[in-house]
């Protein structure tokens, strides 16, 4: 008798915890449930050109604790809105989901399980529209989802920026220098709060709230005057002034979202400089965020959501994605999760901003650390 078969695909940006979601499912599919599990390669787009591995328990070996994918990602490719080029170099752009539907259908693949952020998950919200069953799994290292209480991949980045700050701390300290440190993050500041109460920084900025240039330049100063002539900023890549805007680094065109933040750590390095008596320096930690191994929290999380996507199989709950709730884990509808708009959930107010009333936020300040807001 032949076995039904489960596919995996992972989208968007890579995140630490996507190897071990791998691993933790296929290992508890062919444990629990008696089937077959592939894995398309790419993101979407290996769902488009029918190109998947067969992940058997000897292929996901090893995979546990290391960073990015096995399956490799795309943000790119979002197959209800796909550039296809035609023989005279035109491109326009075409639903293309029909030919996934059909390629699901050929290889007998019952059941498809995505891993992705907010224009993964509305993708599968939209092939849950077309009749597949789909179950989701949230990631990103932003841990911006209103609708799961936090995200593998921010754990271990949180760990990699706040040991950055340790080491920042004793360079800036030997040379009496202020310095800039950029984390990721998009428009939510949870890695910068986080990291910057846990790495001990001065100064820490949020996208969520707008800084006044005078406030970083009268801690810098405040420090001096008690003798300590360092001051440790972390700032979130989406933190802007008052008076001004984010600071995007590029446009990459055929991204569902477009905007690639970065550069405020510099920005605010040449702003700084003239007001203060310290050199000023920065630092972007970029993509060292997402690489390496994974924590072992986030591999924990990563097996936990694994786990109860089995138990979503065996119940049947399709069109939902696995959600942890209060520290439970649940599933949710993705038509709830994502939003029902045609861009998913940042027009829905889904995302999960940082508000001043956050105990981290409190807890920030009671240890003197400014918004400087
Ligand atoms: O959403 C995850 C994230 O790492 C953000 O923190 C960051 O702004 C963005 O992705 C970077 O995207 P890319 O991998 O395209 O550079």
């Amino acid at each position: 008798m032949t076995k039904f078969k489960i596919g995996i695909l992972t989208g968007g940006g890579d995140a630490p915890g996507l190897n071990a979601a791998i691993y933790g499912i296929v290992k508890t599919c062919l444990t629990r449930l008696d089937c077959e599990v592939i894995g398309y390669k790419l993101g979407y787009r290996g769902l488009y050109e029918n190109d998947f591995v067969t992940l058997t328990d000897e292929r996901i070996s090893g995979i546990l604790h290391r960073g990015g994918t096995i399956l490799r990602n795309s943000n790119k490719d979002n197959l209800f809105n796909f550039p296809i080029t035609d023989e005279h170099g035109n491109t326009t752009y075409q639903d293309v989901s029909s030919v996934a539907v059909e390629n699901l259908q050929k290889e007998g693949v019952e059941i498809l399980i995505v891993l992705g952020g907010d224009g993964t998950l509305t993708s599968a919200r939209d092939f849950a529209r077309k009749g597949v069953r789909v179950i989701g799994v949230p990631k990103t290292i932003d841990n911006d989802l209103a609708s799961t209480d936090i995200t593998f991949g921010f754990d271990t980045a949180v760990n990699i920026v706040t040991e950055a700050l340790g080491r920042l701390h004793t360079t800036a300290e030997s040379h009496h220098r202020v310095i800039i440190t950029e984390v990721m993050g998009r428009n939510a500041g949870w890695i910068p709060l986080h990291a910057g109460i846990a790495g001990s920084a001065d100064v820490i900025l949020l996208p969520e709230f707008p800084y006044d240039i005078q406030k970083i330049v009268a801690k810098v100063k405040s420090r001096s005057e008690q003798g300590k002539h360092f001051t440790i900023i972390v700032a979130g890549e989406g933190a802007k002034p008052k008076d001004g805007d984010i600071v995007v680094s590029q446009i990459v065109k055929d991204s569902p979202d477009s905007v690639r933040l970065g550069g405020i750590a510099a920005k605010l390095a040449y702003d700084l400089t003239p007001l203060i008596d310290h050199e000023v320096r920065s630092v972007a930690l970029g993509h060292t965020q997402r690489g390496g191994e994974t924590s072992a929290f986030d591999r924990i999380l990563s097996l936990r959501y694994a786990h109860h996507v089995a138990t979503m199989i065996e119940q049947q709950q399709f069109g939902q994605m696995a959600t942890l709730r209060n520290g439970k884990m649940c599933s949710e509808s993705l038509e709830d999760v994502v939003g029902s708009s045609a861009t998913g959930s940042t027009s829905k107010g889904t995302s999960k901003p940082v508000t001043p009333d956050h105990e981290l936020v409190q807890v920030a300040l009671g240890l003197g650390i400014t918004f400087a807001d």
